[in-house]
């Protein structure tokens, strides 16, 4: 089934039963043990393949190698020569339920105001939480729907979704809820991009509630609501389970009320992620690693109980603690569209590389500090701004990505017997991928 009102690239959603081969591309698998390109090639960690075809047969892999394809009949048949086969792009932070507009606050940082300068002065959340709250259920759920729709359109095929625009118990129900039912209707859901849900309810204070100590806990004690909200939802294909999150920083949430949040979550059964270190040396990463090591979490993690799965932004974190929050199979994931829009520091790649991390890539689309779509660019950033190795960027917006997204079981690499979620774009050489800074040269999604 392809959908006929996509613009740009051909967007594939496979049937049941139906057949597809692609021929002769050069096919990037990131299935690779060896992530270390000191020791490796790009090639190697890549996993790159050419004239490589892809067999995919009820909507799972059934074989990468060259020449796989020679033998099937009555498959539809994409040629790939003079094109580069990818996993399908992972963006594991976004927040895109909201109404309203804070293209003045673009203007005031480029005036030289800073975000938290622009907060001060009455801009920030609180402006895309009246307009949220004040957008009715219907638009909301249609804007996201659109904005879901142009994410799968520029290439991501799963990505995580952050409420946090409601600012109260009820409204982030809403907002969660929203989510939800815009990935329930099957004709809806299969152009959209899976969809990890996560409750962003300590993003800002709440205007009904005194102090944020008091919202915190209004939060905590409503645990089991968002979590009975995802049990109605569990059987939706291509949705994931919910996780929580919380904005650590300074004028916004303290440890104290970060640590007692995600301890909650996570005797709830929920993953978590940390907005951590962004503006300050706020403490985001110690409370990371404090969390993972009380729940004895390590790479090879048991499913069914919560996990710490992300540390976000990370603009103050020291390499010491990253290199930890890796050992206990936390994931760092770097903003780089949050660095071009709100003017701070690029989280660099080297030193990231010359600690031994990895890292994903994300977008952070939000209204305010990120108001832009587009992982493609955000990966563009991170090569040409962060000084991240190209390879490091394509696994960054790949196989760590799902890792961050704790969706890595089913995502984030090509690998046969798993669901096919992948891309394809002009060109004959990874390096291709950054032929245009927003993707403009991707052909074909195929989910
Ligand atoms: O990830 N840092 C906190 N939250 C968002 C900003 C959201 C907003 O400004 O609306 C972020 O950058
Ligand atoms: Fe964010």
């Amino acid at each position: 089934m392809t959908n006929p009102l996509s613009a740009g690239a051909e967007i594939i959603s496979v049937k049941e039963h139906e057949r597809i081969v692609i021929r002769n591309a050069l096919v990037l698998t990131m299935d690779c043990d060896n992530l270390d390109e000191v020791e490796s090639t790009s090639a190697v960690v890549l996993g790159a393949q050419k004239e490589c075809d892809v067999v995919i047969e009820n909507g799972i892999v059934k074989a990468i190698a060259p020449n796989a394809a020679a033998n099937q009949t009555g498959a539809r048949v994409i040629q790939g020569r003079g094109c580069v086969v990818m996993p399908g792009l992972i963006d594991a932070h976004t927040h895109p339920v909201f109404a309203g507009s804070r293209a003045t606050e673009t203007v005031l940082k480029a005036q030289g105001l800073s975000y938290e300068e622009v907060t001060a002065r009455g801009g920030g959340i609180v402006v895309s939480m009246r307009a949220t709250r004040a957008a009715s259920t219907a638009e909301l759920r249609a804007s996201y729907i659109a904005r879901a729709r142009q994410a799968l359109a520029r290439g991501v095929v799963a990505w995580e979704a952050k409420t946090g625009y409601g600012l109260n118990v009820e409204q982030e129900l809403r907002l969660l809820e929203c989510l939800y039912e815009a990935h329930k209707e099957e004709k809806v859901a299969n152009f959209l991009p899976a969809m990890a849900p996560t409750v962003l309810g300590p993003h800002a204070a709440s205007p009904e509630q005194h102090g944020l100590d008091n919202y915190m806990q209004a939060l905590i004690d409503a645990l089991p609501q968002f979590s009975s909200l995802a049990k109605k939802y569990a059987e939706l294909d291509r949705v994931k389970p919910i996780s929580v999150d919380v904005f650590l920083e300074r004028n916004y949430f303290t440890r104290e009320q970060a640590d007692r949040w995600l301890s909650a979550a996570l005797q709830h059964g929920m993953d978590v992620h940390l907005h951590a270190d962004e503006f300050s040396r706020s403490g985001g990463c110690e409370v990371a690693i404090a969390l993972s090591q009380k729940m004895e979490q390590t790479h090879a993690r048991a499913r069914n109980r919560g996990r710490v799965l992300s540390v976000d932004h990370l603009q103050y974190a020291t390499d010491s603690d990253l290199l930890k929050l890796q050992t206990l199979g936390v994931m760092p994931v770097v903003l780089p569209l949050t660095s071009f829009f709100s003017n701070i520091a690029y989280v660099e790649g080297r030193k990231l590389r010359s600690a031994g991390v990895r890292a994903a890539i994300a977008s952070d689309f939000n209204p305010g500090s990120a108001p832009m779509n587009s992982l493609w660019f955000a990966a563009f950033l991170a090569l040409v701004k962060g000084g991240f190795a190209m390879s490091e960027v394509l696994t960054g917006v790949t196989r760590h990505a799902a890792r961050a997204m704790g969706v890595e079981a089913s995502h984030g690499v090509l690998r046969v017997g798993l669901p096919a979620q992948m891309i394809m774009f002009e060109g004959n050489c990874p390096e291709d991928f950054f032929a245009t800074p927003l993707g403009d040269h991707l052909k074909t999604v195929i989910i």
